[in-house]
């Protein structure tokens, strides 16, 4: 069993802080808030040292787009952090989303589920100065090897299976500890799984699960998860 420890404080650093009111409102999110975890979005402009709410700048060396800046990073962890953001890192996981970092999995997902705290760093536009991932941070995870626009949807996607697997957060315990790439299933994809109706156009549920028999159908899951693990579903 791998479940995360009791709650997670998780900020969020963004251009877009509204974003996460719809990511806040989310069943699971507000049961896991309920049950003493936090989400907060801190807005990077809300501290940042430059003139009229400016965040990053052209990239030296020239090319297209605009690079979040060291400095206005450094004023956001410092004004929500009280501390040098240099030092933070070493008590605090300090997690840039970039797409070329660390591929989220579930391993990942059950490591950072049993941190007390977590901070995510939203990248736009071209993205860090290399600055900041040099010296604030102690992670970067991507979502996968793709590019979005920004990282406040690669933030939601750890969030999403941070909290989840969190004590009571889904309300029965066990929907986070047996399913896809558990420790459970021994990393493998999970079992098929049928609800009523039993027939439907002639399609049939395997005869195993209307046996009532619990080994049977325990051993003929774990069967089915260990074949799915030899390669993609269609
Ligand atoms: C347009 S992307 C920057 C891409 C960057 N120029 C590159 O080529 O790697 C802007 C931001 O979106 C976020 N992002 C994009 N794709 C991501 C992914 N697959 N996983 C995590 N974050 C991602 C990062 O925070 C990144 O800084």
């Amino acid at each position: 069993m791998d479940l995360g420890s009791e709650a997670v404080h998780i900020d969020v650093f963004t251009l877009f802080p509204p974003w996460f009111d719809w990511f806040r409102g989310q069943r699971h999110v507000v049961n896991a808030m309920a049950l003493g975890s936090s989400v907060e979005a801190v807005d990077y402009r809300a501290h940042t040292p430059l003139k009229a709410g400016q965040v990053d700048d052209t990239p030296f060396g020239g090319g297209a787009g605009m690079v979040l800046r060291v400095d206005v990073v450094e004023a956001a962890l410092r004004a929500r952090y009280g501390e040098d953001p240099v030092g933070l890192r070493e008590h605090r996981r300090v997690i840039a989303l970039t797409p070329g970092g660390r591929l989220l999995d579930d391993a990942l997902a059950s490591e950072l589920a049993d941190e007390p705290a977590l901070t995510l760093l939203c990248g736009r536009y071209e993205g860090f100065d290399e600055r900041i991932l040099e010296h604030f941070v102690s992670d970067q995870v991507s979502i996968g090897r793709y590019v979005l626009a920004g990282g406040e949807l690669a933030a939601m996607v750890v969030m999403d299976t941070v909290l989840r697997k969190l004590p009571g957060v889904l309300g029965d315990d066990s929907s986070a500890r047996e399913e896809s790439f558990s420790e459970a299933l021994e990393g493998a994809p999970e079992y098929p799984h049928y609800t009523r109706p039993a027939q439907w156009r002639g399609w049939t549920v395997p005869e195993v699960l209307l046996s009532g028999h619990h080994a049977r159908v325990d051993e003929w899951r774990r069967e089915q998860s260990r074949r799915r693990a030899g390669g993609p579903l269609p």
